[in-house]
């Protein structure tokens, strides 16, 4: 077989190069051209076994065919890498005229909304909101709330004791122990929380849950005043012409006690929600008994008098939604919580 020409060399070199039209196949070109095993590097190789009158010019001729071949594959390199940019930017282009792609909105849950919407109410009527720790001792959790020794609320199936005398508060009304503690009256505060009871889940329980504590103390407050304020938050909660009733009940923090009711906004006749009574029961509350006031310097119960209260955000969020499975709240399931856009 004749050994090819450097001319031919240049030819299949040059059509080699221009066949590549990525910067990946001028790669595999410049191996297949100008690499080690190059015919125009084997043909280099071979100039030795020459004739020493053609070396000379052999040589310098097969030479100048792998500079040539060098240089297109360095001018092709140039010419792709500058296609391939162009191609790269085209394929990037934002076009800022164009609407924006949706991004779906966060919102606030159901029970976020219910209670901002309680502290709304309060805070119109001149309460300030304060907050407790989740964790507290006997002492503010019961004792000085007048809660006896022996109470069953402070039994191990009840309260999730973390050691003896310190627990995971299973309801707000602790926050009142604080406040008193650290302010002088006149008070009015609402103390929202998280509140952990020893409870197996079911639709109606959960072993956490929300509460919101209510405290007012000042000189000359009676049951009037309490049932004129909880019915204002019934109405901006339920219905502007709905009735609250008080019945009597007990808490051993307040003296007397009672169960606030809300006339039933879903019906004239009784139904389902209200079990035929028109009545729901929506808290409980009473006069803070003197016990619990006397515990705290400056609340001499003979001069200032006070009420309290306690509401379940999630049994008003309930109620207001027609939610019968208080589990609904802590699924975190969208098709749910996407039916309460705030
Ligand atoms: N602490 C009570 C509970 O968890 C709710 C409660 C009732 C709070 C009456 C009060 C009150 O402040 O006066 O069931």
């Amino acid at each position: 077989m004749a050994t090819p020409s450097p001319e031919d060399l240049l030819r299949e070199g040059r059509a080699a190069v221009e066949a590549a039209a990525t910067s990946a196949e001028l790669d595999d070109a410049r191996v297949a051209v100008i690499g080690r095993s190059a015919p125009v590097v084997l043909a280099l190789r071979g100039v030795g076994g020459l004739p020493p009158e053609e070396r000379g010019p052999t040589g310098q001729r097969l030479n100048g065919v792998r500079r040539e071949l060098e240089a297109l594959i360095d001018e092709r390199s140039a010419a792709l890498a500058a296609e391939e940019l162009e191609a790269r930017l085209a394929a990037d282009r934002v076009d800022v005229t164009l609407p924006p792609p949706v991004v779906p909105h966060g919102g606030l849950h159901p029970l976020t909304q219910t209670r901002r919407e309680i502290e709304d109410i309060f805070i119109g009527l001149g309460y300030a909101i304060a907050e407790g720790p989740e964790i507290d001792t006997e002492y503010n959790s019961f004792t000085a709330l007048n809660i006896p020794e022996g109470h069953p609320a402070k039994d191990e199936t009840d309260t999730l004791w973390l050691r003896p005398g310190v627990l995971l508060r299973p309801h707000t009304s602790p926050v009142q122990v604080r406040v008193m503690a650290s302010q002088p009256p006149p008070v009015y505060v609402i103390c929202p929380g998280r509140v952990f009871r020893r409870d197996t889940p079911d639709a109606t329980h959960s072993p956490i849950f929300q509460q919101i504590e209510g405290l007012a103390v000042d000189r000359g407050l009676t049951l009037a005043d309490l049932k004129g304020t909880l019915r204002h938050m019934a109405r901006a909660l339920f219905g502007d012409r709905l009735d609250v009733r008080l019945r009597s009940g007990f808490f051993p923090f307040t003296e007397p006690s009672v169960e606030v009711d809300v006339e039933c906004p879903f019906c004239a006749t009784g139904c389902s929600v209200c079990k035929h009574t028109r009545w729901i029961e929506i808290l409980g509350s009473g006069m803070v008994d003197p016990n619990v006031l006397s515990l705290h310097e400056g609340y001499d119960p003979e001069e200032w008098t006070g009420f309290a209260f306690g509401l379940g955000i999630e049994r008003i969020a309930m109620l207001r939604h027609d939610v019968h499975d208080i589990r609904a709240f802590y699924d975190n399931d969208l098709r749910f919580l996407e039916q309460f856009p705030s």
